[in-house]
């Protein structure tokens, strides 16, 4: 039977789910995938957390070079997270021809062009399923499963963090602090919450989940970003009201008009697929020209599920004798001739703050009308302040650019008339 010897660096919370499967594991694998996959260092700084895991302590190394030059090892988990050592380590383990398997999407988005030449170079293997959307196979589905297909669009919650949150805020009508604060109690969020809150993480898949579908780069700096940290209580409220739930979503499409990848929040209409995604959940919904509607949903983040997906790609790896890479040209930047598209297609959700009298309905109206945004529904509600009214606003399907030029026009309105939120409409 193949023996594979596996290096694991870091052991946090990834990396200690990843020892946990494949150790408890060993069996199942030699007996299921006929390859006996054994763990035979681990690089953690703090060893008393190694220890604390089971790993024998002579497993346990003392830097890198040691581990990628053990002839024990053949493939080397990159599980530390950040990009400065992670991109050294994991440069360090290809250019010594071993095959790396990560989970890392920043260092993945911004830095999958140098390692995959690294690792083309040296004829060693670069797997990522679990970069993106944990426990989910949404890599392999795209490399492996719809490849048949030209995809249109992808859809998704790609962020359990930013899910739990908007979920929170809606059963309990509590704040965005409020429902932060405790996804930072149980570990969703992390003390600084920036690279989920600001959409830095789900921006990062996109980007890699897109390139990927489109065949084509698809860099970090095309996608457009908007985080969850201006939805207020009230925008969820009217969003109920109106038959919405607010998801912060990953958009990509294709067209005749170029690729278009964004995140941000959004109203999503009950009955959407989408819409019933709660908790840390996470979900992609791909249209393909053949295969039409797929949604795969489940856990993006934790130990276990983002195991899975690493253990997945170990046994990919250990199992195949020639190495899969990205279907798309994999450089820096994307090519000169694909077209991106910044002035999209959505409906709108605005909530204003306006005087209540005659004719500023008319004369916001008017503002509408001369960019060519078209409004489906209108709620009115008293304002805190004496003699202003809320306007919560859905427009029919229009242009992003016309949204923003009629919003920053009535805003010249000053005490008049203010938008305070402007989210996008998915129905
Ligand atoms: N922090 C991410 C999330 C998991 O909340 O989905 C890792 O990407």
């Amino acid at each position: 039977m193949k023996k594979v010897g596996v290096a694991i660096l870091g052991l946090g919370v990834v990396g200690g789910g990843t020892y946990q499967i494949l150790t408890s594991h060993r069996e199942f694998y030699r007996r299921t995938q006929d390859v006996d996959i054994e763990v035979v260092s681990v690089l953690e700084l703090n060893r008393d957390r190694a220890l604390a895991l089971g790993v024998p302590e002579e497993k346990i190394a003392s830097n890198i070079a040691e581990v990628v030059s053990d002839p024990e090892v053949n493939i080397v988990v990159e599980v530390i997270g950040g990009v400065n050592a992670a991109r050294e380590f994991v440069l360090a383990a290809l250019n010594a021809g071993r095959t790396v398997v990560t989970s890392n999407k920043e260092l993945f988005c911004k830095y999958s062009h140098e390692l995959e030449r690294a690792a083309k170079r040296h004829n060693a293997g670069l797997y990522f399923e679990a970069s993106c959307v944990g426990g989910v196979p949404i890599i392999r589905t795209l490399l492996d499963g719809v490849q048949a297909n030209e995809i249109s669009s992808m859809i998704g919650i790609i962020n359990g963090t930013t899910n739990y949150i908007l979920t929170k805020m809606y059963e309990e009508g509590t704040s965005y602090e409020d429902c932060l604060k405790e996804a930072q109690r149980l570990g969703y969020a992390e003390a600084d919450p920036t690279a989920d809150v600001e959409g830095f993480d789900a921006a990062y898949k996109l980007s890699i989940l897109s390139s990927l579908a489109f065949h084509t780069k698809v860099p970090f700096a095309k996608v457009f970003r908007e985080g969850i940290t201006g939805i207020t209580k009230e925008d969820i409220a009217d969003g109920r009201k109106l038959g919405y739930v607010v998801k912060l979503l990953a958009i990509g499409k294709q067209s005749d008009a170029g690729i278009e990848v964004r995140v941000h929040p959004a109203f999503v209409r009950m009955g959407h697929p989408l819409a019933s995604v709660g908790d840390s959940f996470n979900a992609v919904f791909v249209t393909g020209d053949a295969v039409g509607d797929i949604m795969l949903y489940g856990r993006g983040a934790g130990a276990l599920p983002t195991g899975s997906a690493i253990v997945s790609d170990i046994i990919y790896a250990a199992t195949h004798s020639e190495n899969k890479y990205s279907t798309f040209k994999n450089t820096a930047g994307a090519d000169k001739d694909v077209k991106f598209v910044s002035d999209f297609e959505s409906a709108y959700y605005m909530r204003m703050t306006v005087e209540d009298r005659p004719g500023i309905l008319a004369k916001i109206s008017t503002v509408f009308g001369k960019h060519g945004v078209s409004i489906v529904e209108l709620m009115q509600k008293p304002a805190p302040a004496e003699g202003k009214v809320r306007l919560a606003i859905v427009t029919h399907t229009t242009r992003e650019f016309s949204v923003r030029a009629a919003v920053a026009k009535i805003n010249t309105f000053e005490d008049v008339a203010h938008v305070d939120a402007v989210l996008r409409v998915i129905s």
